[in-house]
């Protein structure tokens, strides 16, 4: 992609050569009828850092996440999460797992408070009934405190999702995915609808989690948070993955840009 006019910090970049690999992808295929929606796709995501999946729209991105969390079965190919197969396993033992997801279109559970969604994603040995009660319900009020400061969604806790903003709804989305303590988080569009004023906080949330070990796979459309938060850049198109590297190679190369750009 053409990204000379774009502020790109490439102090932010690490060597991302000898991460462990979290989850691989081989040979992946998805057919829907007809239409090739993923063909023949294999890659990795590595431990520790954030790799984005960029491609015009159409391109396969979210079909490929629907893959790797159970909510489609493979036509072909593998999935695998620290060397075990995640075929055939539904999604919420994929989530159990530790990898978490957030979707396109949010899926928060409208009618309930933006606290009682986060609630719902968290682990219940706080409930009351259960061992270790008191203390346990406690430390899940703290953690809870934390995260809607963190995610600006304070003074919002008990306002229900459906009576929040767009932009505080995509907080939301981040806010129940923090709650999970998963090691993989699938991010679809967390950005899109967000305010430029709103970027800011978006990358420091995104990059202290990864700062504490979260690892990161992020669709994104939006080039200014592309550049500033990616290690890695993945870049599909008719379902085909037409390159995988480091940033400045991804960014730089004009025929990604012409097909990106639609100028094929
Ligand atoms: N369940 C489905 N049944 C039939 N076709 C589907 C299904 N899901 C996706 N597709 C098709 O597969 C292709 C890839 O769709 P997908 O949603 O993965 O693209 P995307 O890269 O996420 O696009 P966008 O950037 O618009 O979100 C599209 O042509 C889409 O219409
Ligand atoms: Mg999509």
């Amino acid at each position: 992609m053409n990204m000379q006019n774009t502020a790109y910090d490439t102090t932010a970049a690490q060597p991302v050569t000898e991460q462990e690999t979290l989850l691989k992808v081989r040979n992946l295929q998805m057919d829907f009828g007809g239409l090739k929606a993923i063909q023949d796709v294999s890659m990795d995501l590595r431990a520790g850092i954030v790799t984005t999946l960029v491609g015009p729209n159409g391109a396969g991105k979210t079909t490929l996440f629907n893959m790797i969390t159970g909510h489609l079965k493979p036509t072909a190919g593998e999935v695998e999460w620290l060397g075990d197969s995640l075929l055939g396993k539904p999604p919420w033992k994929i989530a159990r797992q530790g990898i978490a997801r957030t979707f396109q279109d949010l899926r928060l559970f409208t009618h309930m408070t933006v606290e009682e969604n986060i609630l719902t994603v968290m682990e219940q040995g706080g409930w009351l009934w259960q061992s270790g009660g008191m203390s346990a319900k406690t430390a899940r009020q703290e953690r809870v405190a934390s995260i809607l400061e963190r995610t600006g969604l304070k003074d919002k806790a008990r306002v229900r999702a459906i009576d929040l903003a767009y932009a505080e709804r995509k907080f939301l989305c981040m806010a129940r995915i923090m709650a999970t303590d998963s090691r993989l988080w699938l991010l679809d569009e967390p950005a899109s609808g967000l305010d430029p004023n709103s970027y800011g906080l978006f990358l420091e949330l995104l990059r202290s989690e990864v700062a504490n070990g979260i690892t990161v796979c992020i669709i994104e459309h939006n080039l200014d948070i592309v550049v500033n938060i990616s290690d890695r850049i993945a870049f599909l198109d008719q379902g085909r993955l037409l390159a995988d590297g480091l940033p400045d190679e991804i960014l730089n190369n004009p025929e990604l840009a012409a097909i990106y750009f639609g100028e094929r």
